[in-house]
């Protein structure tokens, strides 16, 4: 018998941290590596969020803060749902944790009973089903069609809800596909949300301000305020204000549920550290100037990666509203050799051959639940996207 958690087997490692990895140990070998894997933003985090961190180190703010967060963070907070999303939250109603995802994962750790079932729209962020499955949940994927921009339709999510099910995590935009759901969208599905009362929904806002075009992003309580009591609405510092290492995250929701993830924070992380705290109450009061500036430069990438990827042979590429990750299918390459004589049979086979061949390092769609697709990130440099794009055109074209 293992010494390990019979809970470990339910469970893999991060994929897309694996492929960072992988990328990492070519690099460290010679290898010329461009890796495209890693979500997070290429920019330093703002000098005013820096010299606020400082300031909070000078004045001594080296204690533990309460457990749901500074009252300085949680009032700036519900000051940001306020003014960008025109949610009410009152402090009490606001929580604090080491990144969106441990609040994620608090929430879910909080609420599933055995066999709860968690709808979970895919391409999916591959932390979803590992978090339901650690809180003895059971994924339920619902899949997102390409024809439909990888959004799940409102007919789709009502087969799928079941007597047993306690959550709908819905990403807007999308990690892996960028994809973002229109006020219309969402409307379609808060009206089959309306029909069954046992079902709440954790909305990942995340990548809220990256979104392109003129598209106009929304959340579910503000669009559907008759489902506020039922919403978990879950957003975080790392992405918008290039924050990632800061761990800062946060989730404003009905009290019940609040102080239940409060309760499971007290005897894990407590909370996160006091001096990101401080850096995060500048983030949200002071200047966002750059939010914009950050997202003109996304866009910028964003075209050039859907426009070279679409002149790759066997490649096909949507333009997605928001993110920083672009999701193109890979269909045309499956069953083709590749120089050396190997067949593609799957997206996984694909990506493999392409950091073998070519140096370029991508994430499988089949790790996001959606076949045969590749999910690259454009949070890199321009150079260095041209110079991956380029590879990855050769890398088609040369396969028979
Ligand atoms: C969709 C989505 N949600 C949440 C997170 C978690 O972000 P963090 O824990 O860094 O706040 C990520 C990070 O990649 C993400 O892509």
């Amino acid at each position: 018998m293992s010494f390990l958690a019979a809970r470990l087997s339910l469970i893999k490692p991060s994929p897309t941290i694996a492929v960072t990895q992988k990328a990492a140990e070519l690099k460290a070998q010679g290898r010329d590596v461009i890796g495209l894997g890693a979500g997070e933003p290429d920019f330093d985090t703002p000098d005013n969020i820096k010299a606020a961190a400082k300031a909070a180190i000078d004045r001594g703010e080296s204690k533990y803060t309460a457990i749901a967060g500074t009252p300085a963070l949680r009032k700036a907070i519900a000051a940001k749902f306020l003014r960008e999303n025109g949610l009410t939250y009152s402090p009490d109603q606001i929580t604090v944790g080491c990144g969106g995802k441990q609040v994620l994962y608090n929430a879910l750790v909080a609420t599933l009973n055995p066999g709860d079932e968690v709808i979970i729209p895919a391409p999916y962020w591959v932390s979803y089903p590992d978090m339901t499955l650690l809180a003895e949940g059971v994924p339920v994927p619902v899949i997102g069609r390409e024809e439909n921009g990888f959004k799940i339709l409102p007919e789709t999510l009502e087969k799928a809800i079941t007597p047993k099910t306690k959550w709908l995590i819905l990403n807007s935009p999308s990690n892996p596909t960028g994809a973002a759901y229109s006020k219309d969208e969402l409307q379609a599905l808060a009206a089959v949300l309306l029909r069954h009362p046992h079902v709440w929904t954790m909305c990942d806002d995340i990548y809220e301000h990256m979104i392109y075009d003129g598209f106009e992003f929304f959340t579910l309580a503000q669009v559907e305020p008759k489902l506020f009591d039922r919403i978990l609405t879950i957003n975080g510092l790392a992405k918008a204000y290039a924050m990632t290492g800061w761990r800062v995250g946060y989730a404003g929701g009905p009290k019940i549920l609040i102080d239940a993830i409060n309760k499971i924070q007290s005897q894990s992380t407590t909370h996160t550290s006091s001096i990101s705290q401080a850096a995060g109450v500048e983030a949200l009061n002071g200047t966002q100037d750059f939010i914009p500036k950050n997202a003109d430069l996304f866009k910028g990438r964003r075209d050039l990666v859907v426009s070279m990827l679409n002149q790759a042979s066997g490649l096909s590429c949507k333009t997605p509203e928001g993110a920083f990750y672009v999701y193109p299918s890979c269909a045309g390459t499956i069953g083709k050799k590749t120089q050396d004589g190997k067949v593609i049979t799957s997206d996984s086979d694909f990506v493999t051959a392409l950091l073998e061949t070519e140096g370029v390092a991508v994430v499988q769609g089949e790790a996001f639940g959606l076949s045969p697709y590749f999910r690259i990130s454009y949070a890199t440099s321009t150079e260095a996207l041209t110079e991956a794009c380029q590879r990855i055109q050769r890398f088609c074209g040369s396969l028979s």
